[in-house]
């Protein structure tokens, strides 16, 4: 073996390597020289112990020199690969500081859920507190109890939304008409004074420009011991100038049937729709609690009294925004809803 062959091998693996075009080639390449069966590797092994050991000694040390040379060569061109790779990534990851902020969508309350909002806060602010039930009822809770005779068209199939499930009774559970069965549910687990609002969907088997198969009520029942008609139109005209933040809203109670209150009216307001336009709009029935709805509550007619008032949320909400079409509260409509943000 000359110098000459240890030369070569070194230039050999020099340009090897710089010819390497990724770092899988540069490790083979690595291993054709350096590895375990390498060019470099044979020679060292290959010295025979038969040499004097002097010569044995400078032969393998001129191969180790080479050794390292090519090493160094290595070691280079995996670090101009490293080299690369991260300014690579450097330039990939660039964050360009000039550029507009990335705005993040932010999530907005549903019209009806902000009507639904100020009317708790409101009638919070008159002392009535707020409860929720449920949307699946029975018969007695949503008809009987409310003094609604068996033959009322309200029990109709064309009404009502019936499940195939009985209850005790032997009687189809139904999705509540109105909210107004969380008056006696409610008032049968507490004590009067009652002053309460109950907020909840309600279903009917019914569609146009005021009416959606669901739609939302406001159930009001107040029941103490001596609560009249003035201390209703009180409230409820006190809540309306909260609700509409003026002082000139008119009020109409209009006489009315519902079977469980007595008397009964129904409730208008004047509302203007354009110029000069202006006509009278029903938003709620209300009424004194009927005898038989305070005896299905299990309370003593001789010391209690009230009234109760249940209102059409979603109305409430299309007047005011001014939106003329309920429907369009639950179609999903994005431009339609974004315009409440
Ligand atoms: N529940 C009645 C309806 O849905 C409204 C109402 C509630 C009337 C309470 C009187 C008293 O039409």
């Amino acid at each position: 073996m000359g110098s000459l062959d240890l030369k070569r091998i070194v230039t050999d693996a020099q340009r090897a390597f710089a010819n390497a075009a990724d770092t899988v080639t540069l490790e083979n390449e690595k291993a054709r020289f350096l590895g375990k069966a390498g060019a470099l590797t044979k020679l060292l092994k290959s010295l025979s112990k038969q040499l004097e050991p002097e010569i044995r000694k400078s032969e393998g040390a001129l191969i180790n020199a080479a050794k390292q040379k090519v090493k160094i060569a290595l070691n280079a061109r995996r670090q101009a690969f490293a080299d690369a790779l991260m300014n690579q990534r450097l330039e990939e990851e660039a964050v360009d500081v000039t550029l507009p902020g990335r705005c993040s969508g932010i999530g907005s309350l549903h019209p009806v859920m902000q009507t639904w909002e100020r009317i708790e806060q409101i009638f919070n602010s008159m002392g009535f507190d707020v409860v929720d039930g449920p949307e699946i009822e029975t018969d007695w809770y949503n008809f009987t109890a409310l003094n609604s005779p068996e033959n009322h068209p309200a029990r109709s199939m064309q009404d009502t939304f019936y499940l195939d499930v009985k209850d005790e009774q032997g009687k189809a559970l139904l999705l509540r008409t109105h909210t107004s069965p969380m008056q006696v549910r409610y008032a049968r687990m507490k004590n009067p004074p009652i002053k309460s609002i109950f907020p909840g969907r309600a279903y009917r088997v019914d569609s146009s420009s005021t009416h959606s198969p669901m739609f939302n009520q406001v159930e009001g029942l107040w029941i103490d011991k001596n609560i009249s008609f003035a201390d209703l139109k009180g409230v409820y005209t006190d809540f309306l100038k909260n609700f509409f933040g003026r002082n000139d809203i008119l009020v109409r109670f209009r006489p009315s049937y519902f079977p469980f209150t007595e008397p009964s009216a129904e409730i208008d307001i004047r509302f203007e729709y354009g110029r000069n336009a202006r006509r009278w709009l029903e938003i709620s029935g209300a009424g004194q609690v009927h005898p038989n709805v305070l005896r299905n509550m299990g309370l003593d007619l001789k010391r209690y009294i009230g009234f109760a008032f249940g209102s059409g949320l979603d109305r409430l909400a299309m007047l005011l925004y001014g939106v003329d079409d309920l429907r369009t509260f639950f179609d999903g409509d994005l431009r339609f809803l974004r315009q409440f943000i």
